[in-house]
């Protein structure tokens, strides 16, 4: 039976509107579209197909690989849309789907916008995205209809807020640093609630902003052109608008362009074809693509048009503005490892711990969050589970807790590498225990024992009362690192269901995934 799911008056052509009724139908699943096409109203502008049993790839917690497989044999913008981080957490501007949708119809020719899928994310998305100059799609995909653009809750309209004070959470021991971060947001107007995530915009580091302008023997003042059209100095645009982390195939392009050496001119045009070799030639990061190939040496101007674009970064809101009026809080990991030799930090923690200075001005916008929200029964139980910076939104939510006077009881879970060095917020936390804001604190210091301990440990070892807040209507959230821990989690409760709830693999599945539909299992995993 021929699927129909666009009205006649849907502006497009014959031709378009027949080949998007059949990818619609793709896009639903045959089975399920075979079904909906006699009952369902027409659909007026799906990009794509949002239930959540269409989209098994749409799981943070799946690796890349795993991901592409549930969509080999889907359409392009499902596989795009497989290919991204799965978190619709609004870094690109989209959610995941939309993102994929708008690459798919060629409105976005930016490739490298998924932050928290990285540069595997963006090699799949070219990679993809290359079978549509082979295979192009019609015309434009239909679109939901445009939200206006918010100043202050948008990537592109971010505002200026201010610097008040970085301090470390963790002691010099610690084998990682944890950073609080208070931003001023006075004058912004900017308002948002626990849960919800702030988006900044960083800066690169200046040493090593003027390193590249002096091997490049440039002064730093030239004027370049970014792609928006606008003009700025070269100084500006590295330490704002370029991505220095991943070098593009155009700056491998361009510098094989500029090589004078041959052997520099020829691993510099393979790594312009493929940089998976990248690492084994030295290079992880721009700075290093100019010292590994010493004898190219663009001018600045073509230098910087070649780089990927900043992204902003996400941080969840680790403060109650009932309780901090007019500024967020953020907890921050910060990122530093090292690789042949060389140290490396992340752009956005290193730019928010490290290079901006008290007092000083960024950008910033307010991502709400799509489901990670306190109850609105302020009777309700809450159980919170947030090992390492997962914490951020809870220290949020206990200040809101508070603040506005709810009777549920709180239970926490908190883990981190050792109590001595790592126990964020310790005093805090030990003293909304003792005004018995937080009923209950678990905590598991994964390396003070021979055996690694987890949160989710702490969750079987105390099953059988678990299991009771959540048969007495407790909202269960987890936050933190989305690859191991939020999937661990998961098995854990599972395994509560079946030990305490009695029921099977299949029944415990299904008890969690209607606890999240109801709203009463929320995850902001990353
Ligand atoms: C909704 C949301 C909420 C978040 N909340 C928080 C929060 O509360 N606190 C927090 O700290 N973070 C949070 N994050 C993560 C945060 O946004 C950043 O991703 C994180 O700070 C790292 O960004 P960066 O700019 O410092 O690093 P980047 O400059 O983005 O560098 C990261 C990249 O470095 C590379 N890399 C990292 N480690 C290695 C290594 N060992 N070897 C080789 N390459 C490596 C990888 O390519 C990786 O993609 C959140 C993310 C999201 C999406
Ligand atoms: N790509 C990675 O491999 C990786 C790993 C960790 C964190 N991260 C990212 O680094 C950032 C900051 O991390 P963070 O400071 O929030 O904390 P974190 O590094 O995730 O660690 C917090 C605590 O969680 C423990 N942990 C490790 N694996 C776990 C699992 N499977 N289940 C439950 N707990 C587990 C850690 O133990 P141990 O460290 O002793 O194992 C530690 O005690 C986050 O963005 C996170 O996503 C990335």
């Amino acid at each position: 039976m021929k699927q129909v799911f666009l009205p006649d008056s849907a502006p497009f052509t014959e031709e378009q509107r027949a080949w998007l009724n059949g990818f619609i139908a793709g896009m639903l699943g045959m089975e399920r579209a075979m079904a909906a096409s006699s009952t369902a109203a027409p659909i007026a502008a799906p990009v794509v197909a949002t239930g959540e049993e269409d989209l098994p790839w749409h799981d943070p917690t799946l690796a890349l690989d795993e991901r592409m497989k549930l969509a080999a044999d889907r359409a392009i913008p499902l596989r795009l849309m497989a290919a991204m981080g799965q978190l619709d957490c609004g870094q690109c501007g989209y959610e995941c789907r939309t993102y994929a949708a708008a690459i798919a119809d060629g409105s976005e020719t930016d490739l490298g916008k998924c932050v928290p899928g990285g540069r595997e994310t963006a090699k799949k998305v070219k990679e993809i995205a290359a079978t549509l100059a082979i295979n192009p799609l019609p015309g434009p995909l239909p679109r939901e209809r445009e939200k206006p653009i918010e100043r202050g809750y948008n990537r592109d309209a971010p505002v200026a807020a201010r610097l008040v004070s970085s301090i470390s959470l963790t002691s010099p021991a610690a084998e990682k640093e944890t950073r609080h971060i208070v931003i001023d947001l006075a004058g912004s107007d900017l308002a948002y609630e626990p849960g919800d995530s702030l988006g900044i915009w960083p800066q690169n580091n200046p040493d090593e902003v003027e390193l590249l302008i002096a091997i490049l023997k440039a002064k730093g003042s030239e004027a370049v052109t970014l792609a928006d059209g606008a003009v700025v100095t070269a100084r500006d645009a590295l330490a704002r608008e370029c991505d220095l982390r991943a070098p593009t195939d155009t700056l491998y392009r361009l510098l094989a362009a500029e090589a004078k050496d041959d052997a520099d001119r020829s691993r510099l045009a393979k790594l312009a074809e493929d940089d998976a070799q990248a690492a084994t030639f030295g290079v992880h990061d721009v700075l290093d693509a100019v010292l590994e190939f010493p004898s190219a040496r663009p001018r600045i101007a073509e230098f910087v048009a070649a780089l990927g674009r900043m992204q902003p970064r996400m941080y969840s809101l680790a403060s109650s503005l009932r309780r901090h009026p007019a500024e967020a809080h953020l907890t921050v990991a910060m990122l530093r490892y090292e690789l042949n030799d060389r140290s490396y930090q992340g752009a956005g923690s290193s730019f928010l711990g490290e290079h901006l200075r008290a007092g000083r001005q960024l950008s910033v916008f307010v991502q709400r969050a799509h489901g990670f929200r306190l109850p609105a029964d302020h009777t309700a139980p809450v159980i919170m589970v947030g090992p390492g910076t997962g914490i951020a939104p809870f220290r949020a939510f206990l200040e809101e807790r508070e603040a506005t006077w709810a009777t549920g009881r709180n239970w926490l879970f908190f883990g981190s590498q050792h109590r001595e060095s790592d126990f964020l917020y310790e005093d805090e936390l030990e003293e909304f225990a003792t005004r018995r804001v937080l009923t209950r604190m678990d905590l598991a210091f994964s390396r003070d024992q021979a055996n690694k301990v987890y949160v989710q440990h702490k969750m079987l070892a105390c099953a059988e009362e678990l299991w009771r807040w959540i048969s007495n209507g407790a909202y269960l959230y987890v936050c933190g690192d989305a690859k191991r821990m939020a999937g661990d989690v998961d098995i854990a409760l599972k395994q509560i269901a079946a030990s305490q709830g009695g029921m099977d693999a299949a029944g415990a599945k299904r008890y969690f995934a209607e606890l999240a539909k109801a709203g009463r299992y929320q995850r902001d995993v990353y």
